[in-house]
Parts: C-alpha cells; structure tokens; sequence
C-alpha cells in the first residue's frame, strides 16, 4: 500500500484547546506509531507566532524525554493569518500545496484533516476560508479531505441546524466529523458492546425490569477559568446535551443491523426521537458562586433532569441526567436499577436490595454489578449485597487505556465515523432541550445556589426519589 501523505491543519493551533486535547492527543498517536510517516502538522491562528514560538508554547504540555518532545514538535509548523479575509488563507494553501505536490509526485495518496479547535461563531469565515482558498487536494486515488469540528454544534435547535446548513454548504456530511469526546471513552464504547454481545442482559433490558436509570457526571472544580464561555452555555448545553445524552442513546438504543457507522447512528436516532422535550417539573437547576462567572449570573453549573422514552422498550422508565460543577467528587457514571424482587423470601427490605449495573467511565474504569448474595457462615437465609465486579485497573494489570481524543482523531483519520455525531442526531438532541434551555435563559426557572464543593443543591435529591431511585442498604 502507498504510504499517505498526512496534513492536519489545526485551526486555532494557539487556544486553549489545541494547548489542551488537540496536540497531546496528536503526539500519543504520533509516538505510538499511528501516524503514517509522511505526516505534518500545521498550526493556523490569528495569534502572530513563529514555528519556534508555537513549539515552545507547547512543549510543556507534550509528554515524554526532550527527545521524544522534539521529534513531535519538528512536525508542527505555524501559519498565522486572519480567519476572513484572503491573505492568511493564501499562505497556507501555498503550503498545504508545496508539500502535496511532491506526494503527487511521487503517486503519494494525500490525506488532509482539518482539525477546527475554535469556537463555533468562527466556523463560517474559516471553513469559508479553507474551501475557497485551500480545498485543492489532489486528485489522485485514495486521497481524502475531512473536517473534525468542535462542540458546542449550536447554542439550540435552531442556531445548530444554522450551523449545519452552512457547514453543510460546504463539507458533505461524510466529511463532516462532529466531536464529542465522550464518545471516544473506553467505557463508552463499551458500553454497546456489553449490551448487545451478553445474552444475559438482553431479557432483563427493558421497562419490565428496569426502575430507573441514571447517568452522572460530577467534576471537583469550578469552570477553571471559563467562566465568560461557561456564562453564555451553562452545564446543560456543555455536558447534558452531548455526553451524557450520547451515554443515553447507548444505554437505550435498540441493537443495529450492523456495526457499521450509520446503522449504530441510525438506532441512536430513533432512540433520541422517541424523547419528548423535557418539562419544567422534571428539572432541577444550581448554581455555584463563581468568581470568574460575571455577578448576577443565573447560569446554571449544575441539572438534574428527568428524560422519558416513548417506546415499548422503556416506556415509564425515568433516566435521570445528572450534571455539576465544583461538587464533592470527580466521577463519571451510568447506574442502571433493577425493581425490587418480587416475593422476596429471605427477610429484609427487597425495596432497599435492588440488583444495579453500574458502569464507571470515569475515573478507574469498572463494571459492577450489585447482586444479593448468601452472607458466608452458617446463618440460613441470611443475605448480603456484593459486587459481581470488573475493574479494569485489576483485570488488566498494565494496559494503556488510550484517552478519548486520540482514539477520535485516529478515526477521522482512518475514516471511521461510528463515534462522531451526525446531523440528526444531534438536530435530536437539541430538539429534547431547546424549550427548556429557552425557559432558563429567560429566567423562568429556580435556580438553587449550592456551596462549592458539595452535592449540589439537595433538591435534586428529591427528583431522584420522584424517579423511583433508591439507596441500597448496604448490609
Ligand atoms: C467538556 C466540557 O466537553 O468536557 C467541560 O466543555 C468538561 O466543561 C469536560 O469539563 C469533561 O471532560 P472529561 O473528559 O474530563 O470528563
């Protein structure tokens, strides 16, 4: 096979962003071999830097020896340019199409891959930019063009289906690939394997058994810093709408055809359609003091919100999204509970012994499963809860679990879209939210404040209650 000429033209190459995920995520797979060896990486931003400039503003968040650091850092080169306007965009292309016109030459495949880590209100003058100006790539066989974009798709139904028109004008949907990172986590991917390959979940997988299902995601610290971005999106637009409702469509979706990108995406849909807009009662909002959050900001930095679908499978069957900032953990979780046994003959509280299938992204990747068992000893009908556990730190002692963005960008470059959100569902997703999100932006809605580093506001305890979630005894 002809070896690909790779260029990955990372817009925004000086923000935080590209700091943080983006050149990281790159190095990983460029020390661990996954990039071809014909590979360059070319900064483009607004910020004036040198290419020495830019390698140094990023070296310390490189990992590994000097050595292993430089090498990476001798691919990443800098444009810097304005994103409207023809100037910068003609410095690059002059670039991009310097290096592509010797692969031509030498038969090489060439893949392009532009990474756009930028806020969305920039994405009509850069991806306008790269297509007018830079979008020649040869035409030679097996040569690609695909364009990573970042979240947030939009700020509602309305301005991400704008947003999708435009980008839409420009890039097929083929080449389009949405990122969300939660997507690109162990446990996440996981996750549908474990549903559709284990005979023994899929009778037990459904309204009949299921009380209710919660999905949690919990961070110790406060916007870090974001507080302006954070002011304009709060919790629910940054981590409900995406993450945790792709964690959703997982858990719920019913199997695919195949594994293939869009029948796994096709079923993530129609479970996401089956999902009404989430009404005023069944949430409950919170607010941290947040000294980089301007005063008298009413944005909420924690939700909790109760989404129902209306299907056979789960119809009645509360899924409590539960999201905060500066809470009391750092913790990503999926907990799916049983009912109560019926007939419970061996003493105690069935309602407090529930079978639950907890499943840990974050952090120490596990599966659990909390079971009711025989307590050891010579007691007759005596019981206890124990764990049928899987911890991966255990199980598989020494095994590199890779983070979401380099898995996600190895995709994009391999062409592989399963993980990336197309258009309808994410259209989908909005839809559920964008009422509600429109309530709390008019201030319609109780806000709670809550103390830094608590549980967040306990009103959200009761909605859980209202779920039907109980706390087991532990016993
Ligand atoms: C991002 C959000 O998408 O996800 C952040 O914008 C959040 O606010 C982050 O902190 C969480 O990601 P992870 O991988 O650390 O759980």
């Amino acid at each position: 096979e002809r070896e690909l000429c790779l260029t990955i033209v990372v817009a925004g190459a000086s923000g935080d962003l590209a700091g943080k995920k983006t050149y990281p995520a790159l190095q990983f797979l460029f020390q661990h071999g996954f990039l071809p060896r014909n590979v360059a990486i070319i900064g483009y931003a607004r910020t004036q830097l040198t290419n020495q400039q830019l390698r140094d503003k990023l070296r310390p968040r490189l990992k590994g020896s000097d050595k292993e650091r430089d090498d990476f850092l001798g691919r990443c080169t800098y444009v810097a340019g304005a994103y409207d306007g023809a100037d910068g965009w003609n410095k690059l292309a002059a670039v991009l199409n310097e290096r592509e016109a010797r692969a031509r030459f030498c038969c090489q495949p060439c893949g392009r891959l532009y990474y756009l880590a930028l806020p969305p209100s920039v994405y009509p003058q850069v991806c306008a930019g790269l297509k007018t100006y830079c979008d020649d790539i040869p035409p030679s066989d097996g040569s690609w063009l695909r364009v990573i974009v970042e979240k947030p798709f939009g700020n509602d139904l309305q301005s991400s289906e704008e947003l999708s028109d435009m980008l839409g004008k420009l890039y097929p949907e083929k080449q389009l690939y949405r990122i969300d990172h939660y997507l690109g986590k162990e446990m996440a991917q996981n996750l549908f394997v474990m549903r559709f390959a284990n005979m023994f979940l899929s009778p037990v997988w459904n309204r009949n058994c299921i009380s209710n299902v919660q999905i949690t995601f919990k961070e110790d610290f406060g916007t870090q810093g974001r507080g302006g971005y954070f002011d304009s999106f709060g919790i629910i637009r940054d981590v409900i709408q995406n993450h945790l409702m792709q964690l959703l469509a997982f858990v719920a979706m019913e199997k695919p055809l195949s594994i293939h990108p869009d029948d796994i995406r096709d079923e993530k849909v129609k479970v996401l359609r089956c999902i009404k807009p989430v009404s005023d009662h069944n949430v409950v909002l919170g607010a941290v003091h947040d000294p980089t959050v301007p005063p008298g900001s009413k944005t909420p930095t924690f939700a909790a919100v109760t989404l129902f679908i209306d299907n056979d499978r789960w119809a009645g069957v509360p899924f409590v999204l539960k999201a905060g900032k500066a809470l009391d953990d750092r913790k990503a979780e999926i907990r799916v509970q049983l009912r109560p046994t019926p007939h419970f003959v061996f003493g105690g509280d069935p309602e407090t012994a529930r079978n639950e299938l907890v499943v840990r992204l974050q952090p120490d990747e596990a599966i659990y499963l909390k079971m009711i068992v025989k307590r050891p000893g010579l007691e007759t009908g005596d019981t206890a809860i124990s764990e049928l556990d899987l911890d991966y730190g255990k199980r598989y002692p020494g095994v590199v679990i890779p983070d979401a963005y380099p898995r996600l960008i190895l995709d994009a470059i391999r062409g592989d879209q399963q993980h990336f959100v197309r258009r309808d569902e994410l259209r989908a997703a909005w839809a559920i939210f964008t009422p509600l999100l429109h309530a709390v932006d008019a201030g319609r809605l109780p806000v709670h404040p809550y103390p830094y580093g608590s549980r967040g506001p306990e009103e959200a305890d009761e909605l859980l209650a209202r779920a039907g979630f109980v706390k087991n005894r532990e016993y």
